[in-house]
């Protein structure tokens, strides 16, 4: 592909600036295919500077579609990136390419979102320095088993920053990643049906990498350079995470769940705790005892009796303020 040539060449020179000239001898390219396609990088959101002399490639804290692309060792997830500067929500995108047929394993990464989602209607802050990627998925599954993928995908993301960065994560159920009690990132995993069964599933991640979390959010929040106390570089993490996460979705569609569910348990800061779970019917509380085999939350309420959850906002109590 013409842009991906063009921007190794960049690659190579750093941030200089190099001439058209020097491209079209790099590359077997004419100099005004290189120019439109230069055009059209500009136009799709990479930060590139235009002197009579030449161009350049400005350094960004934006995760840039060719340094996933590069080095990536996964056999179909990611191997189509649509990128933007800033849309309004990666999973609105992911939804119209979707619904246009874009095949299983594309994803959509955006610089920063104008109104991202969060769980249960919320809004989710997404500015320039984060990851904010959505994945279209299409598993052959009965419907009720899609919103396994959420579990899927934490274990991914929790193993993901273990072994990249060795920090000491854990699960929240159903969807939230911690570090120290504070989330660092977040699932949201959307789910279209057809009469066959599902059509496709939209798993959109968020993970708190280059930010700065507003003051007023730091008691449950932290980003990975808060934590790391320095600049995290967001390709190679994405692709560990495609990797990572493309292993695991292989073992979901193989019907190995319980391979997946073992993982999880082992990350869940949840099992054991007493946790409050929001839910549109009210708020229930009890011991987290387990997850049972489809992905359900197992609560002992305070009087004994046995529930199974499949979605709710859960708080983790400590046991102090147990009435
Ligand atoms: C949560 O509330 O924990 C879920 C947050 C999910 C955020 C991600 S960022 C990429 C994708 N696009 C969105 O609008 N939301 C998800």
């Amino acid at each position: 592909m013409s842009k991906d040539q063009i921007l190794n060449v960049f690659y190579k020179k750093k941030g200089d600036y190099i001439s058209l000239e020097d491209i079209a001898t790099e590359i077997d390219i004419s100099k005004t295919e290189i120019s439109d396609e230069i055009q059209s990088l500009i136009e799709e959101g990479y930060p590139i500077d235009t002197l009579k002399s030449g161009y350049r490639l400005n350094k960004t804290n934006i995760v840039l579609p060719y340094e996933i692309r590069s080095n990536l060792q996964t056999n179909y997830m990611g191997k189509k990136i649509y990128f933007f500067k800033e849309v309004d929500s990666t999973n609105l995108v992911a939804k119209k390419l979707a619904n246009e047929g874009a095949a299983e394993g594309t994803i959509v990464i955006a610089g920063k979102q104008r109104r991202g989602k969060g769980s249960r209607g919320k809004k989710w802050i997404s500015p320039s320095g984060g990851v904010w990627m959505t994945i279209i998925l299409r598993p052959d599954v009965e419907p009720n088993k899609a919103p396994q993928l959420t579990l899927v995908t934490g274990v991914a993301v929790a193993e993901t920053l273990i072994q990249e960065l060795g920090l000491d994560v854990e699960i929240k159920w159903p969807n939230d990643i911690l570090i120290d009690n504070k989330k660092v990132s977040g699932i949201l995993t959307e789910v279209k049906t057809n009469i066959i069964g599902v059509e496709y599933v939209l798993v959109g991640i968020g993970i708190d990498l280059n930010i700065d979390i507003p003051p007023e959010l730091r008691d449950t929040a932290t980003s990975l350079q808060a934590e790391l106390e320095r600049e995290i570089r967001g390709a190679e993490l994405i692709q560990k995470f495609l990797q990572n996460f493309e292993d695991n979705y292989n073992e979901f569609k193989a019907d190995n769940f319980p391979y997946i569910l073992n993982k999880w348990r082992r990350l869940s800061g949840t099992v054991g705790k007493y946790v409050e779970l929001r839910r549109k019917g009210g708020v229930i509380r009890g011991e987290a005892i387990g997850i049972s085999k489809n992905g359900r939350l197992v609560l002992e309420m305070d009087n004994g009796n046995l529930r199974k959850v499949i979605s709710g906002e859960c708080t983790h109590i400590n046991r102090k303020e147990k009435k």
